[in-house]
């Protein structure tokens, strides 16, 4: 198995664009569905999450190709409306497929997904907006079967939580529903805006997203559209924490700062000196960073549970001590053990994490534990005095197109090791 060998402790510095967002080409992709014919996406990143969509849309029956970061899907005929258990595991936001099938065929049937390891994940708000849209939904062997032909109607849905997920399940669900469906206390995040925009290429009738309260006219004929995906701000995130961990100055490109704001603000506390630009952000630090504000993670635009294990890593080899408060999901330290391996001092109680820095962390053996959790293993080694391999890669791949080749690109010490 491959690792990542990184020799820390030198400064960053250069531009490197950051690539299309994640969480947005995967339900954008399943939104392809809701229409036959040929869309194009743009910004499309190179990522095992994003292969593992495009085999279950072939697997529906469209055609799909990949041009460098243009992937086209032609969903002029789909053949099947199930995916079967190996796909779904692959990831947890193919649930996404429920709503775009429901939505085209009016049937779907799926097992239950897969994904990061972060603690129960339950779909119950996907289900049960489903549900309220007049799907029928039951288990079968294992599997999801879900059955809407002639009844789905818009209606008022409400989220007692703003999950993303399930937004973006209920959007695309509601696309097919006549009549009018009202999201309230719908998830803000720019991904869902992406999505938004999307739909609306397509001759969609949707409104409010980035508000709580989201409004679909749903039954409108939809047709296919050509679409550039947004960059993408956990990957911006990431970099930036390793240029603040490195110390350097360095400028990501292709993400708008304004998705990042309580990311930025926590790196600006810390120490770092910030300029940004519409779709740019230069991050300059030449000290040990410091401790700041308790961080507590919380829907958008709260601090996003994607960047906590990356801004920890980066706190940890500085000085002072920093409270963080994971409230989105229930597993989400299991990097902390890793950070340890590398000198960190970080004590856990239930949701809290205290870490106190110590000056510089130093080189281990370490593994990812998950998608983010390796990515903060990254950041940490590039601050860290001495040789860190970080194997399981991977959890990195799903989210991360030519990780180690950006960051060799901004003068750090990173190599894959077959
Ligand atoms: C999405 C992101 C993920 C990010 C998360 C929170 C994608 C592909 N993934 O995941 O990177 O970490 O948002 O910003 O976009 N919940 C329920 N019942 C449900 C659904 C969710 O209780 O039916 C709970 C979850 O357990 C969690 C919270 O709601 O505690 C938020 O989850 P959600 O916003 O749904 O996350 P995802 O859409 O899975």
């Amino acid at each position: 198995m491959s690792y990542y060998e990184i020799l820390g402790g030198r400064p960053l510095s250069g531009s490197l664009a950051v690539h299309g967002a994640k969480n947005s080409v995967l339900p954008i992709l399943a939104a392809c569905l809701l229409s036959p014919g040929q869309s194009v996406i743009h910004n499309c990143p190179d990522l095992s999450d994003v292969s593992a969509t495009m085999d279950i849309l072939r697997l529906l029956g469209c055609r799909v190709e990949r041009e460098g970061g243009t992937v086209t899907i032609d969903a002029s005929a789909l053949s099947r409306w199930d995916i079967p258990e190996h796909l779904m595991r692959e990831m947890r936001s193919s649930v996404i497929f429920l709503g775009a099938l429901l939505a085209r065929l009016g049937t779907a049937e799926l097992s239950y997904p897969g994904g990061c390891e972060l603690g129960p994940r339950p779909i119950d708000l996907h289900l049960s907006a489903l549900r309220a849209l007049g799907a029928e939904i039951w288990e079968e062997q294992g599997a999801l079967c879900c059955q809407g032909r002639g009844s789905l109607r818009g209606r008022e849905l409400c989220l007692s939580i703003p999950s993303v997920g399930a937004t973006e399940n209920a959007m695309l669900a509601a696309c097919s529903c006549p009549g009018l469906t009202t999201i309230v206390g719908a998830a803000q995040e720019p991904e869902i805006v992406d999505l938004q925009n999307f739909l609306q290429a397509m001759g969609a009738k949707v409104v409010g997203a980035g508000t709580p309260n989201l409004t679909i006219e749903g039954g409108v004929p939809l047709h296919p559209a050509e679409y550039r995906v947004m960059g993408d701000r956990i990957a911006a995130a990431t970099y930036l924490c390793g240029v603040a961990a490195a110390g350097g100055e360095a400028e990501v490109t292709g993400v708008s700062p304004d998705t990042l704001t309580a990311v930025l603000a926590c790196l600006e506390e810390a120490g770092c000196t910030l300029h940004t630009s519409a779709d740019s952000i230069v991050l300059s630090c030449d000290a040990p960073l410091r401790g700041i504000n308790p961080v507590r993670t919380a829907p958008y635009p709260g601090f996003p549970t994607d960047a906590q294990a990356i801004l920890m890593a980066a706190l940890a080899g500085g000085e002072g001590v920093t409270l963080f408060v994971e409230n989105i999901f229930d597993s989400r330290y299991r990097h902390v053990d890793e950070l340890r391996r590398m000198g960190a001092d970080i004590q856990i109680a239930g949701r809290a994490a205290m870490v106190s820095g110590v000056g510089r962390l130093h080189g281990a053996a370490v593994r990812s534990t998950d998608l983010r959790g390796g990515a903060a293993l990254v950041v940490a080694a590039l601050g860290a005095e001495g040789t860190t391999k970080v194997g399981q890669l991977r959890h990195i791949r799903r989210g991360y197109q030519d990780f180690d080749k950006n960051l060799r690109a901004l003068g750090a010490d990173i190599r894959e090791v077959p």
